[in-house]
């Protein structure tokens, strides 16, 4: 295999390592926030136990993962190492945010939710992204692989995690949109409490505090107001790096966050508030990662990697209106405000079902 292959896959395997270990460790404590046993009542209790269930079902699949991509170094006879992911570290950041302000206990099921899909839309497009570049290896018979052993078996093993990270997507979107949850945000007390806030002293602060459902909802609104404020900027900077071609659907990209910024502005209208200055650190490290990579890529890889960049965007906003359409239906708006998350919850799906057609292709 040449120098410039080995090297992408070798960053490839490292970065679905370090994904892997970091998910072990965070789940644990993800299982912890979600287990606080302040609340009463039968619904929340049931609502938080599916959620820890879901959580402590990932952190086992996790463990099986990396044990998975263990068998793959070997098998690759690759020294096993993790790479950086500030994806990541700006999820995790995310989540200590949110841990510093949430001063009600019932809005943790909804929040780390829609918190958990983000990460499995992480993990799924970094599995994505390197099955794309492994089936070329594989099809050209430059995967090198230990003395005996199948370079199909690497792409099966990998293609087996993928497949259990969309089976727990699916499964999560399940339980977001089933009756625990929607019972947690009817019957439960999500009115201001009084209760004391859980400081975890991560060092983050944020100037509103969250107690209610509509604060939850804003918080996200808000999030979402930043995020697609900073895509306008970075897929300008993407489609100015690649060819043609996706230079144009990068360039859509860039419209269609304008447009969901502009909206959101609507909303916020609607509301009689405005964005709070809210960073989202996942998406900042989305973007990093992107164009550090996207940077660093032989010529060849470069427009592929731009294209996957968004993908793993688009996919993570989708989450994002699904969880504000969630929460806004629990909330009783104007109509509008729904009608123009759910138009864009739906826009979203189209947009990603396009997208991963490109990026297979
Ligand atoms: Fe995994
Ligand atoms: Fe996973």
């Amino acid at each position: 295999m040449a120098t410039a292959q080995r090297d992408a896959f070798t960053a490839e395997l490292e970065r679905l390592y370090s994904v892997e270990r970091t998910l072990e460790t965070q789940l644990e404590v993800v299982a912890g926030d979600v287990s606080i046993d302040t609340l009463d009542g039968v619904q929340i209790g049931d609502c938080r136990e599916r959620l820890y269930e879901r959580i402590e079902t990932h952190r086992e699949e996790t463990t099986t993962h990396r044990e998975r991509l263990e068998a793959v170094f070997e098998t690759t006879e690759i020294e096993p190492s993790a790479g950086d992911v500030p994806a990541l570290e700006g999820w995790i950041a995310d989540k200590e945010q949110f841990n510093n302000v949430v001063l009600n206990d019932a809005l943790r099921p909804p929040y780390y939710l829609a918190a958990a899909a983000k990460l499995e839309e992480l993990e799924r497009s970094a599995y994505g992204g390197a099955i794309t570049l492994v089936e070329g290896l594989v099809a050209d018979g430059d995967l090198p692989t230990a003395e005996g052993a199948d370079a199909d078996d690497v792409l099966e093993t990998l293609e087996a995690s993928y497949e259990d990270e969309v089976a727990m997507l699916e499964d999560l979107a399940d339980l977001a949109g089933g009756d625990p949850i929607a019972s947690l945000l009817e019957e439960s007390d999500v009115g201001p409490s009084g209760r004391p806030a859980l400081d975890r002293s991560g060092g983050h602060t944020q100037s509103i505090n969250v107690e209610t459902v509509d604060d939850l909802f804003v918080y996200q609104l808000s999030n979402a107001f930043y995020v697609e404020d900073e895509l306008v900027e970075f897929y300008d900077e993407l489609a100015a790096n690649v060819g043609d071609d996706h230079a144009e659907i990068l360039a859509d990209r860039r419209d269609h966050a304008r447009t969901r910024r502009d909206r959101l502005e609507t909303v916020f209208d609607a509301l009689g508030s405005r964005p709070a200055t809210s960073r989202n650190h996942t998406i900042d490290g989305v973007i990093e990662d992107g164009r550090s990579r996207v940077e660093s890529a032989p010529d060849d890889r470069s427009d592929r990697l731009a294209l996957e960049t968004a993908l793993t965007i688009e996919r993570l906003q989708q989450r994002c209106y699904d969880e504000l359409h969630l929460l806004g239906s629990h909330i009783d708006y104007a109509g509008s405000v729904l009608e123009d998350l759910e138009a864009t919850a739906d826009e979203q799906r189209e947009i990603v079902d396009r997208l991963e057609d490109r990026v297979r292709n």
